[in-house]
């Protein structure tokens, strides 16, 4: 399909899109070209309500003039410096408003581009520490099925989706996997943390770590406080605290990836905060620079910082790791503009107010065609269909097309919608975005 941008023909070829069912993307396209607030506009000048604040970013919603004067007013006084052996004023505010906000103890922050970027980072600072402190066993690392952490190497390694491990190898070797936490059977149309199961499952964690692994040779283990691109799975009352004390208890590292749950989603800074439990480590992206520029950070103990400076001559690098790109003077403006504007707009504090309205409309799907579970938490939500037979992701994939068609932007996976507005919405978008999906769902076949 020919579209036409700026009266040329737009080239569709070059671009190799990611996550894309590219041939049938390109057959049919859906083109964003501006954004404000709530809404993105199509190339058609279609107004689209932002149903998943972009890919779990926009926290703050599109286009706030106080970060976008942040970022051309960094641009254009100090455009790049380089990270190593070297700083500029913003990475430092950056880190210490990050540290600040972090749950008590996580003071030390380490700066990346993406949140597969501070998947791999925080694994390569857990490894590191252990041997900092002359603990040479403990080499293995620990994820959970369903969990997703990215698509770099170590991510895919702890992550637990076949279809983001199966083309590439056997990728990082001395991991396993915790089972995940989804039981429909105890805990379907939740509303908010599911009732059952939770110290069960958690008791299964220290089952399977002393049986196959003995825990002192486990350097961390690395969970998601609900994991979202597998389709908005919840931890089960209790389960994130008993796992807190089986790691406290056999000296394993915690590490909370919070790419989507930090910033407010859950209604809290964190999901640390939400759970009322407090991690090793954080690795969050996304919302910190409400998705405007590309940054990513890992947020650490004292202690395992700590590990490294002790353990390394004054005049050494401590940690041989980091990325050209590391704390970039742009992103880091952006940062700390949007750590700005979710304080003044009280936006967690808003997300958490609107967590009743939001999970009455949730709720009202029940009964539809096709609706096997319903479930959310914070300004989150999973919508589980049924999948039609042989065709997993079909149903949902519809359900996608035909709210985009009337201007709703929601998140597929297999046949899970996920949802995950910007935390400025308000109650009559969060209605239009439960008609909408109650009129299609009434659609589907
Ligand atoms: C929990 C979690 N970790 C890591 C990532 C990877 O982030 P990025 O796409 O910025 O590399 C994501 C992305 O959705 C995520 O949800």
């Amino acid at each position: 399909m020919t579209l036409e941008w700026n009266g040329s023909p737009l080239p569709m070829d070059a671009y190799w899109m990611p996550f894309t069912a590219n041939r049938q993307f390109k057959a049919a396209p859906r083109m964003l070209v501006s954004a404000q607030d709530m809404h993105f506009t199509d190339i058609d000048g279609r107004q689209i309500l932002d149903g998943t604040a972009g890919l779990w970013c926009v926290n703050a919603g599109h286009n706030r003039p106080t970060i976008t004067e942040a970022v051309q007013r960094q641009i254009a006084t100090l455009d790049y410096a380089p990270p190593f052996q070297m700083g500029h004023p913003q990475a430092f505010i950056a880190a210490d408003r990050l540290a600040k906000m972090a749950p008590a103890g996580l003071n030390r922050v380490f700066f990346t581009n993406s949140g597969s970027e501070s998947a791999d980072t925080a694994l390569k600072i857990a490894l590191g520490y252990h041997r900092m402190k002359g603990d040479h066993l403990r080499t293995k690392l620990i994820g959970r099925e369903r969990g997703y952490h990215g698509v770099n190497f170590g991510g895919i390694s702890v992550g637990g989706i076949a279809g983001n491990r199966k083309l590439f190898g056997n990728a990082l070797a001395g991991v396993d996997h915790l089972s995940h936490t989804h039981d429909l059977a105890r805990n379907a149309f939740s509303k908010g943390e599911p009732a059952l199961g939770g110290e069960e499952m958690a008791n299964a964690v220290e089952a399977r770590i002393t049986t196959l692994h003995d825990p002192s040779t486990i350097a961390a283990i690395i969970v998601e406080p609900v994991a979202g691109s597998t389709g908005v799975i919840l931890p089960p009352k209790g389960y994130l605290k008993r796992l807190r004390e089986i790691c406290t208890k056999h000296g394993i590292l915690l590490i909370f990836d919070e790419v989507i749950t930090g910033f407010g989603r859950l209604g809290t800074a964190w999901g640390a905060d939400k759970f009322d439990v407090v991690p090793d480590i954080i690795t969050c992206a996304k919302g910190l620079s409400n998705g405007v520029i590309p940054m990513g950070a890992v947020i650490v103990k004292q202690e395992i910082h700590d590990a490294y400076m002790a353990a390394s001559a004054e005049n050494a690098i401590e940690l041989p790791h980091g990325y050209t790109y590391s704390a970039h003077p742009v992103a880091a403006a952006a940062a700390v503009a949007t750590l700005d504007l979710y304080q003044e707009e009280k936006l967690f504090e808003r997300a958490a107010a609107l967590e009743s309205h939001w999970e009455a409309g949730v709720h009202s799907l029940k009964g539809l065609p096709h609706v096997k579970d319903l479930r959310n938490i914070g300004l989150v939500a999973g919508i589980e269909l049924e999948s039609a037979p042989g065709k997993v992701g079909k149903r949902a994939f519809e359900v996608y097309l035909k709210a985009w068609d009337k201007g709703v932007l929601i998140r597929t996976t297999g046949d899970i919608i996920a949802l995950s507005p910007p935390l400025i919405i308000n109650k009559e978008q969060i209605d239009q975005i439960f008609n909408v999906l109650a009129d299609v769902l009434k659609t589907i076949e």
